[in-house]
């Protein structure tokens, strides 16, 4: 009986889309959007699903695993798990992050458990195999026979650590599992060309992670896009964010649809410093003058969220852990050193961080209201609003185009 249900529970991992749900559904997503359909339940129900666009999405795309700031030492590593793929983010000796499958070429035991520091190597615990931060395979002890560490027969060079295709950009690790996407370079230059006004090449290397209101985690009981659909959008700011409404309030929002499509998010034009006394952060010093109430805030499909101000920039990025699980970390970074980490500064960083993390938390009963509504088998997807859902339509799109 046992083995009965093992089988079946496995057994979604063979499914094509068509076993999982009716294609017509997601062929109704990339319609004009007067006439389109929401992605259906399934997208946010089902663990086949799930599993389905784990490939097709998380593999595929250019998918972020991390910020270079978690591991800011040669040596430093950590593990993490991308629906169940092991993988390991380390710093190398020259302070080049890297990404490998966590798993020994050996008997494929899986060498990192934990966050450390590593000294020379990544030693595998179960037999000793070492390997070097480039991945190379340095020691196989005993491999032929007792206190002989070689084999002539064995050639090591091809028993390296598996490297994944890796890009670093503002601080973000990015990984394509797959190795199949276009260059990082092509993939990023949209948002790049679109951020040109505020920010250059030069001025990405400003940014400094702070040390002390400087990340959040936040566990959300929903399925990942939820996050991003709402983080698209400005409509539900008088209602899910009263508070902010009134500052920077919807009328002052606008749309930001990149082409090709490959992100979408809405920017603000009441953006103000925080300041206090004669304290504030430091600015991009490149930042068009006529645009310093400008704020922007895009999702960067598939899993990352970042706020760009004139004074301070933060990555809002998803774990997706089951399809109704996601953990949010929240990273947030100031320009040079003054302003993200200055003793006279701390105040008014532990105010920034209170204030974004009061808004991430306003948004959970959103986005959790919309997995709990999921359930019913009377919802069909739904409709969006012409005007105030384009953004929104824009990921469903992207993912609908990415799944067939
Ligand atoms: S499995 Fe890693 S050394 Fe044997
Ligand atoms: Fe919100």
């Amino acid at each position: 009986m046992l083995m009965i249900i093992f089988f079946v529970d496995q057994n979604y991992k063979n499914k094509t889309l068509g076993d999982i749900l009716d294609i017509k559904k997601i062929e109704a997503v990339d319609k004009p959007i007067e006439a389109a359909k929401g992605l259906p339940n399934e997208c946010y129900t089902s663990e086949a699903y799930l599993e389905y666009e784990k490939e097709r999405i998380f593999c595929n795309k250019w998918t972020v695993v991390g910020v270079g700031s978690s591991i800011p030492n040669p040596g430093d590593a950590k593990p993490y798990n991308l629906l169940g793929i092991p993988l390991i983010l380390i710093r190398d000796k020259d302070r080049k992050i890297r990404v490998f499958h966590n798993v020994c070429s050996h008997r494929g035991f899986k060498l990192l458990d934990k966050p450390c520091n590593l000294k020379n190597v990544i030693r595998c615990p179960y037999h000793s195999w070492s390997y070097d931060f480039e991945g190379n395979l340095l020691a196989t002890p005993h491999i032929g026979g007792l206190n002989n560490h070689q084999f002539k027969k064995f050639d090591k060079t091809k028993s390296h650590l598996k490297e994944v295709k890796t890009k670093i950009w503002m601080d973000i690790i990015f990984v394509n599992i797959n190795s199949n996407e276009i260059s990082f370079d092509k993939y990023i230059k949209p948002l790049e060309e679109r951020w040109s006004k505020f920010i250059n090449h030069k001025d990405q290397q400003l940014i400094i992670h702070s040390n002390d209101y400087g990340n959040f985690n936040l566990d959300v009981n929903c399925n990942w896009k939820f996050a991003i659909e709402n983080y698209c959008e400005s409509y539900h700011l008088p209602t899910i964010h009263p508070e902010l409404n009134k500052v920077s309030s919807i009328n002052d929002h606008y749309h930001i649809q990149g082409l090709p499509n490959r992100f979408a998010g809405q920017g603000s034009k009441k953006y103000e410093q925080l300041i206090k006394g004669n304290k504030k952060f430091d600015i991009f010093p490149h930042w068009e003058k006529s645009l310093l109430k400008n704020s922007e805030y895009i999702a960067l499909f598939p899993n990352v969220m970042i706020g760009l101000h004139v004074d301070h920039f933060y990555v809002f990025w998803l774990e997706p852990v089951s399809f109704n699980k996601t953990k949010e970390h929240m990273q947030m970074y100031y320009i040079g050193n003054n302003s993200a980490n200055g003793e006279e500064l701390k105040d008014l960083r532990k105010e920034n961080a209170r204030f974004w993390k009061d808004v991430m938390l306003e948004d959970i009963d959103a986005i959790e209201g919309m997995q709990n509504g999921r359930n019913s088998p009377a919802y069909d997807g739904g409709n969006f609003s012409p005007i105030m859902d384009q953004p929104t339509h824009q990921f469903h799109k992207w993912v609908a185009r990415n799944l067939i």
